[in-house]
């Protein structure tokens, strides 16, 4: 199905309209921008079939045991294991992620279906006794037990084709639903080895099936189709807009943008938050949600911090994918063009280049980008690169009142020795989750995850809340003829 050039092939059966006519998608390498591979789109007409096919196989899956689904599932972490090289080979040449972190979102696939398998065993149910009520006689009992929405569409991001795709495809196939994932273009192919890993542990094309394409092509058309129950998504507030827009009524469990803030208060370890900034702002070259997107540092302690960051910065190694180094080619030309827009607009402005700023295609040097002041475009928009704005504060309380004053509400981070002080900040801060010391994240992946705001929509991730989010509640009142 996907047509290997640089990367291997990945052949999947998959559900397609005998008569279609057939569309190649060539997939570029964000690192030489040579074509790395192919796939074939999926048509308007092949999106019909998929869903009428998912839709009749997801009533016999759903009837099929939650030990015997939890027994086919777990083939897939043994996949993902057996090929750990190839898949994370074909991440570092498909979306440009060093080694050492494509082989980390392998891993961590394999142990979040483990992880998910056994978490959907242990899902508890509920029960109600009538006379809980005021004024309410005994006889009546509610138990609740979980039930499958139908077939969900997933749509994961780029920069994890493969993890943010098991989010989505395991906790819906283990509560007994059918899926319908469209992969990000650039990243078609390292989707379709999870796909596959699925296929190879037993599931069939039909349960799950594979619909990659153009989300200016067919991405309108695989959300507004009927046949789906609810919408999974992982990608920009602009598309998760568009999708909540298009989907009508249907369960939407958005995952979007961030403009992660980290306070550094004046009685902050400054090593530790420099360290914890430096790993949060850089790694895989700043494409993730939850990186730190700005620093808002109180301005007592702002040099010693940004000297603090320098040495851990420069020793970032920068380069090709496929070597052993920290800093990457960001995803695209179109990805790169914005990023250096972003720090024309700060240059512009009078912000304090204090390292890096240059650009060769899609490389960027890792760049701190101190002064940036509220006029700047860099303090509200997230780069997706390699780019730490630095804005000094007098306080904490102006610190609070910047990042509340942003579109966004993913993560943020406080460092400071003073319990007090970060749970204050923790109460005011107006974001999914806060982290103490520590860098925004979204792992380990059984902790709850959520954005507020333009950063998410619907209910929060994360193990058990991932499967609860794929399934709802039936209630079954027993109206007892004893009333003791
Ligand atoms: P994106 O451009 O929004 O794309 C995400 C997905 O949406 C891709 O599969 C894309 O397909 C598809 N799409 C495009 N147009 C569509 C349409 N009209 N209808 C339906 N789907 C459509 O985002 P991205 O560039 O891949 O990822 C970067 C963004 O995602 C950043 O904003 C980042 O913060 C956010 N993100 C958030 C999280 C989180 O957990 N909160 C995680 C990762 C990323 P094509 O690839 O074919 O265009
Ligand atoms: O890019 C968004 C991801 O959900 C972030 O995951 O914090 O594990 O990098 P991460």
């Amino acid at each position: 199905m996907t047509h290997g050039g640089e990367v291997t092939s990945v052949h999947l059966q998959i559900v397609k309209d005998p008569n279609r006519k057939k569309v190649f998608i060539e997939i570029p390498s964000p690192h030489s921008g040579q074509i790395i591979g192919k796939v074939e789109a999926a048509s308007p007409e092949d999106i019909d079939l998929m869903f009428e096919k998912a839709a009749v196989a997801q009533k016999s899956w759903k009837l099929v045991p939650l030990n015997e689904r939890v027994e086919k599932l777990l083939k897939v972490a043994d996949f993902l294991e057996a090929n750990k090289e190839v898949i994370a080979k074909t991440l570092m040449h498909e979306v440009g992620k060093p080694k050492k972190i494509a082989d980390g979102e392998v891993t961590r696939t394999a142990d979040l279906v483990k992880f998910l398998c056994n978490q959907s065993l242990m899902l508890q149910n509920e029960s109600f006794f009538s006379e809980q009520f005021p004024k309410t006689k005994p006889g009546k009992i509610a138990f609740t037990y979980r039930e499958p929405l139908g077939v969900i569409l997933a749509m994961p991001p780029f920069n994890y084709p493969v993890n943010l795709a098991a989010t989505k495809i395991i906790p819906a196939l283990l509560m007994g639903n059918a899926c319908v994932v469209k992969p990000p273009t650039q990243g078609s192919i390292s989707c379709a080895w999870l796909v596959k890993a699925c296929y190879d542990a037993g599931v069939s094309p039909e349960l799950l099936a594979y619909a990659p394409g153009r989300g200016s092509d067919i991405g309108d058309y695989i959300v507004q189709h009927p046949g789906s129950q609810a919408v999974l998504f992982t990608g920009s507030a602009e598309i998760g807009k568009r999708i909540a827009k298009n989907a009508g009524m249907k369960q939407l469990v958005f995952e979007l943008g961030g403009k992660d803030a980290a306070i550094v208060c004046e009685d902050a370890d400054i090593q530790v938050a420099a360290q914890k900034v430096v790993n949060g702002a850089f790694s895989f070259s700043g494409q993730r949600c939850t990186a730190v997107k700005r620093v808002l540092v109180v301005e007592s302690i702002a040099d010693k911090f940004v000297e603090a960051l320098l040495p851990l910065v420069k020793k970032l190694k920068v380069g090709s994918p496929h070597e052993d180094v920290d800093i990457g080619p960001v995803v695209d030309d179109r990805s790169a063009d914005f990023i250096h827009g972003l720090l024309d607009d700060a240059r512009k402005h009078g912000a304090k280049f204090v390292l890096g700023g240059e650009r060769t295609e899609r490389l960027f040097q890792p760049t701190i980008i101190d002064h940036v002041t509220k006029a700047m475009k860099l303090a509200w928009e997230e780069p997706f690169g390699p780019v730490l704005p630095i804005i000094r504060v007098k306080d904490i309380k102006e610190a609070i009142e910047i990042a509340n004053h942003s579109e966004y509400g993913l993560q943020a981070s406080v460092f400071t020795e003073n319990i007090d002080t970060a749970f204050m900040a923790a109460k005011q801060l107006e974001v999914g989750s806060v982290q103490i010391n520590g860098e925004p994240a979204r792992g380990p992946d059984h902790f709850p995850f959520l954005g507020i705001k333009n950063s998410g929509l619907g209910p929060a991730q994360g193990a058990r809340y991932s499967l609860e989010s794929v399934s709802r509640i039936k209630s079954v009142v027993f109206n007892l003829k004893s009333k003791n």
